[in-house]
């Protein structure tokens, strides 16, 4: 006799009793499903993902799952979105349709097509948090990890429109001198984190580095050791001969980074409080969207799916591909 507990009905919530970790590994095999996880989501989760990475990290094995049959995205949306992109033919779900991004919000199709019509001239680079109509509109898309390279491919006779987000744009036309027009957007996170609690941290800890997401305002960064994606923050503690270091970024790859790392110590980054009714002003409220039970449930209903217009799908991967040839 089918058991009870596994097929609650939509509205009802799921089980308490159920062991989910047994649940989602059952339904994670009768599905051949592949679960991609972001450093940013809660210890479980991370836990139990087929693969942890960056955003380029886990384009990529999205692009390259070849043997799953579905794709399940534990992130934000704008990153299941570009699995799908990349691999159409997989079923793509995310435990949470509202994980979004402030950043993918802050910048729509229509008015980077506005922008665009003001800067005839101009080659369009867009940071991977943006929705695949706004990539459609795009001529190269990068991400934290490989935005450098790919500003460096940029013909050197075309200005730049750089977007959404403001802070990686800002450090990038440092880095690398060329003419960046860049869109305001940023990241509704790293843009709390206080330089001054910062700098009062580092006082009291002078022998901790300061490693630091390039999504952080300019004077963050201006105070960090290094700089980098997730993955290469990751990499950086693994690899400097440092022992403690403060994490500039969501706290959620504290827990990878204490796995792979277990000898250093580790402080999560001090924010400003500006909104008075802030909990935890480091951590992504769209990411923590995402729980062990709306994967199992995900698992259960194949819902909820990233589906695509076939056309606008060829249109943003066009400049995605453009990304991953020079990734
Ligand atoms: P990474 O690609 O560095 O993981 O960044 C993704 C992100 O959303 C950071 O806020
Ligand atoms: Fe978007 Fe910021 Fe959350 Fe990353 S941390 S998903 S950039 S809101």
């Amino acid at each position: 006799m089918a058991d009870d507990r596994l097929m609650p009905s939509a509205e009802t919530p799921v089980d308490p009793t159920l062991d989910l970790f047994a649940e989602i590994e059952r339904l994670k095999q009768e599905r051949k499903a592949m679960i991609l996880a972001h450093y940013y989501q809660d210890p479980d989760i991370q836990d139990i993902a087929d693969h942890l990475g960056d955003s380029l990290e886990l384009a990529k094995r999205a692009r390259d799952a070849d043997q799953a049959e579905v794709i399940l995205f534990c992130g934000v949306h704008f990153m299941a979105e570009t699995a799908k992109i990349l691999n159409p033919s997989k079923t793509v779900i995310i435990p949470d349709l509202d994980a979004g991004c402030s950043l993918a919000e802050q910048c729509p199709a229509d008015q980077l097509r506005a922008w665009k019509a003001r800067h005839p001239d101009h080659y369009v680079v867009m940071y991977i948090n943006c929705s695949a109509a706004t990539k459609a509109e795009s001529d190269m898309i990068c991400t934290s990890s490989n935005a450098e390279q790919i500003i460096a491919a940029v013909p050197k006779d075309r200005p730049i429109l750089f977007g959404p987000d403001k802070n990686l744009g800002a450090f990038l036309a440092k880095k690398t001198g060329r003419e960046m027009d860049l869109w305001p957007g940023a990241c509704m996170v790293h843009e709390t984190f206080s330089s001054q609690k910062i700098t009062r941290l580092k006082a009291e800890h002078p022998d901790a580095k300061f490693i630091a997401h390039p999504e952080c305002e300019d004077h963050v960064l201006a105070l960090a050791d290094y700089v980098g994606s997730t993955s290469r923050l990751l990499t950086f503690v693994q690899q400097d001969s440092g022992s403690k270091f403060i994490v500039g970024t969501e706290t959620g790859i504290l827990h990878t980074m204490h796995k792979a790392a277990p000898d250093k110590e580790l402080i999560p980054v001090p924010y400003e409080d500006r909104t008075a009714a802030c909990q935890g002003c480091n951590q992504c409220p769209h990411m923590k969207l995402n729980t062990l039970e709306k994967i199992y449930l995900a698992l259960r209903d194949l819902e909820p799916r990233i589906e695509m217009d076939e056309q606008l799908r060829e249109r943003a991967r066009l400049p995605l591909d453009r990304m991953l040839a020079l990734s």
